[in-house]
């Protein structure tokens, strides 16, 4: 691993150019010989599965956390569980801090983000954890995909430096390893690789996020159409990735 804390702009730019259409294994092997334990997987969904199969594989002992906002849907912590069990990893939960979401939940109710937006909820159940996982890190791994929306992410970088949680002072870098996998490519790589996924697949649902701001689609609906689906399309990121 290197001992160097900051990689500069230069060096990132031909590390994305040297991984940008190479294989997410590759991509994960180099994150892991670049940072070795102070990069972690950040796992919700189906990509992040398969992100952690494909480690699982090629013996690449990454670590993994997930933000439990609460508001998750039963089947989300089953797939955390059988995760867990099924690769042997140890799945690092992070939960919102109480007194926000007390402060919160008093003042305004349980279901505030279909009046005034879901920036304040987020904020407080997935931004603020974030932000606590990532304290220590010197890159995170991400499951998002350029085809996951046309409006949001259609520019998404198989590695970028991450300057919403990281700092001049402190350089987070962000691997997106599918960034150029369709879904379809991922989903065959779930099938082959037997990997678990969720139960809510099965019912209509493709992007899942919390229980109350997220719907199933209908056919030809995009597959981040039943994600925040009151609000633009816009504006359905929760402030992890803008
Ligand atoms: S979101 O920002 O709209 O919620 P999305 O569900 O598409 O994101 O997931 C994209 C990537 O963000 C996932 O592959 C995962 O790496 C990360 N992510 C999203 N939600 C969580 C979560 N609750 N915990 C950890 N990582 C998450
Ligand atoms: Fe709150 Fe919905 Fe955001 Fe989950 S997705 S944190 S419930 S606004």
């Amino acid at each position: 691993m290197s001992e160097r804390l900051l990689l500069t702009d230069d060096e990132v730019r031909a590390l994305r150019e040297a991984l940008t259409g190479r294989p997410p294994q590759e991509i994960l092997r180099k994150a892991y010989e670049l940072f070795g334990q102070t990069a972690a997987i950040s796992f919700s969904g189906a990509e992040d599965v398969a992100l952690i199969a494909m480690c699982h594989e090629e013996g690449i002992s990454l670590p993994v956390f997930t933000l439990d906002t609460g508001r998750l849907h039963p089947e989300t912590y089953e797939l955390l569980q059988q995760v867990r069990d099924k690769y042997g990893v140890q799945i690092e939960v992070f939960s919102p801090e109480a007194a926000a979401i007390e402060r919160l939940t008093r003042e305004k109710g349980l279901f505030s983000f279909y009046q005034d937006g879901h920036e304040e909820c987020c904020g407080i159940r997935k931004v603020a954890p974030l932000r606590r996982a990532l304290a220590s890190r010197r890159a995170w791994i991400t499951g998002q995909r350029r085809d996951q929306s046309p409006d949001t992410r259609a520019n998404v970088p198989v590695v970028e430096i991450d300057g919403r949680f990281g700092s001049p002072d402190r350089q987070l870098l962000k691997f997106n390893p599918l960034a150029l996998w369709p879904s379809q490519r991922v989903w065959s790589f779930i099938r082959a690789a037997e990997v678990p996924f969720n139960a809510l697949h099965a019912r209509g649902f493709v992007s899942i996020g919390c229980a109350p701001c997220t719907r199933a689609i209908l056919p030809g609906e995009h597959e981040r159409a039943g994600r925040w689906s009151w609000e633009e399309a816009t504006h359905r990121e929760c402030g992890l990735h803008k």
